[in-house]
């Protein structure tokens, strides 16, 4: 069994694909898990826990923080991953790393980092598709994952 989890909340899949992207990455594996599907985690059978999620309309994923404020205390025992996917880069990204995570979680940290992201319109409803195809000014897919980012996230975590 593995020793580490990415644990994820995604709304249009994103989060899930670079977390999938990232545990193949990784040479003794991960177990994954989608706070979706399971809000509970026994975090117990892990030394190792990656976190992610996403941003939209300015804030990291409700789910996501609601998990590392009311886990705080065991995620400090761990090695710890954190990483959020968005459009936004730079000074922008790491602002909203540093809403998102606290501090205790980000100097816990070993590897934190954004993994950019996607606009997925078929996923989105009516209120999502029409507000992001005004803001990219089009209604094309738009793709931006990081992978470069992602492997380097996974070389720290492989040390
Ligand atoms: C309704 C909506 C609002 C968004 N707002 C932001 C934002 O404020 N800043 C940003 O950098 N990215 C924003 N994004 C981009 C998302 O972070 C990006 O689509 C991400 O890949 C979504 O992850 P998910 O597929 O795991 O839900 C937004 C996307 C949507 C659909």
């Amino acid at each position: 069994m593995p020793k580490t989890l990415i644990i994820y909340a995604t709304k249009y899949g994103t989060t899930q694909t670079c977390a999938t992207m990232l545990q193949k990455l990784l040479n003794e594996g991960a177990d994954l898990q989608n706070l979706k599907q399971k809000r509970t985690v026994n975090l117990d059978d892990y030394d190792t826990v990656v976190l992610g999620g996403a941003v939209y309309a300015g804030r990291a994923s409700t789910k996501l923080r609601k998990f590392c404020s009311a886990n705080e205390q065991v995620l400090l025992t761990k090695k710890l991953g954190l990483f959020l996917c968005m459009m936004e880069e730079g000074e922008g990204a790491i602002k909203q790393l540093k809403q998102c995570y606290s501090q205790a979680l980000r100097e816990k940290a070993v590897v934190m980092d954004y993994f950019g992201g996607e606009f997925l319109f078929s996923k989105m409803g009516w209120v999502a598709r029409k507000m992001i195809k005004m803001m990219s000014k089009g209604d094309e897919d738009v793709h931006h994952i990081r992978e470069d980012a992602i492997k380097a996230f996974a070389e720290v975590l492989n040390r």
